[in-house]
């Protein structure tokens, strides 16, 4: 009979043995909180498809903000639903908007507090799509300007970062420059550099009701079948001068966070999108799987992968159990 002289259990025996060996740690550091806001006073409305996910005002979104202090929560991530819908997306770069509006009102109270925004068309269009159309396509330097000019009028409020969810080609560039001859260089653009054409945003669009009137996003959109195009969306971006470089979604797609970090030595985020939110909870509603120990192994997971830091509904809980810890 032949026995082992190496054994990995020997380290697995105790808790602190554990401890002393884990190559990976999450921390609330790195997590980034999604609000969905809109124009109004008071409102707390939950989203059906994303249980403890709500759509709230620029007041109650600062009380929520108190909260993602208490727990050390960096940084937010706002996302607008607007009063009203065209063609153009208009209301995106409106300076009165939810979005500016939230911005103001968060820097006011937390002068400290990260406030990136989402910069895309999808949710102020009539026809739901990330731009502006010429017959049924979107139009890729029409909608740059556009997206330039929202990105700004977030800077203006005051917000810290900007976050182009869009996929055209050359809207980072776009907006830093728009950013830089504005007296804005110091705001930071996180892109979504490698944004894939995922079924798992459906709970995000009801909750941003951003669903396209006709067709889908593929022509703007990446293929979840290609890995080496996300390294060259990403090289584009860092040219043309992303802060930090993002992967969306997250869980399907670990092993292009994974490439995306050993090939660039740049910040690497990454979505946990409503879909693989969404999921977790329903099953665990069900009983079926254990939401607490599900959502750390996720988040642990993504980290793992290579993620620096992390948009996640699941902030919040997941900061809980770890200060508690
Ligand atoms: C806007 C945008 C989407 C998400 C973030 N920004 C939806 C989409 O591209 O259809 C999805 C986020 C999520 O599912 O949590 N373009």
């Amino acid at each position: 009979m032949w026995f082992p002289d190496y054994r990995p259990r020997r380290l697995r025996r105790t808790e602190n043995l554990r401890r002393m060996i884990r190559e990976t740690r999450l921390s609330p550091d790195r997590f980034i909180y999604p609000l969905f806001v809109r124009k109004g006073k008071d409102i707390r409305n939950p989203i059906a498809s994303m249980p403890g996910v709500f759509h709230l005002s620029p007041d109650t979104a600062v009380r929520e903000t108190e909260e993602l202090q208490r727990l050390n929560i960096p940084a937010v991530i706002l996302f607008g639903l607007p009063e009203a819908k065209d063609e153009k997306g208009s209301e995106a770069y409106d300076p009165d908007a939810a979005v500016q509006t939230t911005v103001k009102a968060l820097k006011d109270r937390f002068p400290e507090l990260v406030v990136i925004t989402d910069v895309c068309l999808c949710e102020y269009t009539s026809h739901g799509h990330c731009g502006i159309l010429d017959g049924h396509e979107v139009h890729n330097d029409a909608t740059l300007e556009v997206l330039a000019r929202t990105a700004l009028s977030h800077a203006e409020a005051g917000a810290d970062m900007v976050a182009p969810s869009d996929m055209m080609d050359g809207r980072v560039g776009a907006i830093r420059h728009a950013l830089d001859e504005n007296g804005f260089d110091r705001v930071a653009v996180m892109a979504y550099s490698a944004k894939y054409c995922s079924s798992f945003y459906g709970p995000f669009r009801d909750a941003a009701d951003s669903a396209p009137q006709f067709g889908d996003r593929r022509a703007y959109q990446m293929d979840p079948a290609n890995a080496l195009e996300a390294l060259r969306e990403v090289n584009l971006d860092i040219e043309e001068g992303a802060d930090i470089v993002m992967v969306k979604p997250a869980l399907a797609y670990l092993d292009i966070i994974r490439r995306v970090k050993e090939e660039y030595d740049y910040p690497v985020a990454a979505y946990n999108v409503s879909g693989e939110y969404s999921m977790i909870k329903a099953a665990a509603m069900q009983g079926w799987l254990d939401e607490e120990r599900v959502m750390m192994e996720t988040l642990t997971a993504i980290h793992r992968a290579g993620a620096d830091c992390i948009i996640t509904y699941f902030a919040k809980d997941a900061a809980r159990i770890l200060s508690a810890s």
